[in-house]
């Protein structure tokens, strides 16, 4: 019987296309009618290959969900961007494709995510999500996260109420 090894790892530069691809799937799965059209079709098209490229080579933190070569999901983390909120780290974005979600995974990337945070001196952080975005906002809530700021953030015209969740 064929067995698919599934892991948690590090990003490498052949992982670009795969997480382009990620992306591109759960963005319109999340944000389509909650983000306008255009900005969204906008912000998926500025996050091509080349874009993932750069950030891997840059050395951002970036842990991918690895089916055995094929990319299901992908977590991207670091220090908060609010210096204000007296958060060490954030994560910045956590992405599973529709067809892997719901199965464990987002916890397991959270995990991961997390874990990488604290050794690197960030025992307390933020993960904002958009209020509309009820599938994120749940598996936030359930994971223990309390929201600590609620803020707008435009796109094109329009405005859309953002939550941030503090983990300590
Ligand atoms: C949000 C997301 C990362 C969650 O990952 P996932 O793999 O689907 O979630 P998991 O299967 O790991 O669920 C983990 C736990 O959260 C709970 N959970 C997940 N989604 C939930 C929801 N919509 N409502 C209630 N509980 C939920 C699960 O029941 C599970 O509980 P358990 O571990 O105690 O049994 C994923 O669905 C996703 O990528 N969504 C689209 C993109 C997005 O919104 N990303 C976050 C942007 S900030």
């Amino acid at each position: 019987m064929a067995q698919t090894l599934i892991t948690i790892r590090d990003a490498r530069e052949a992982d670009a296309q795969g997480i382009a691809e990620v992306h591109d799937s759960a963005w319109r799965h999340a944000y389509s009618g909650i983000i306008p059209g255009q900005e969204l079709e906008r912000m998926i098209a500025r996050r091509g290959p080349a874009w993932w490229h750069s950030a891997i080579v840059r050395g951002s933190r970036l842990l991918v969900l690895d089916f055995d070569e094929l990319i299901g999901g992908y977590a991207s983390y670091g220090r908060n961007r609010v210096p204000a909120m007296a958060y060490g780290g954030e994560i910045f974005e956590l992405y599973i494709s529709p067809e892997f979600q719901g199965l464990g995974f987002g916890r397991r990337m959270f995990s991961a995510a997390r874990k990488d945070l604290v050794e690197h001196g960030y025992s307390s952080f933020l993960v904002w999500a958009l209020a509309d975005n009820e599938g994120a906002v749940a598996f936030y809530r359930h994971l223990g996260g309390k929201i600590v700021r609620r803020a707008y953030e435009r796109f094109g015209t329009e405005l859309r109420e953002r939550v941030a969740f503090a983990f300590e």
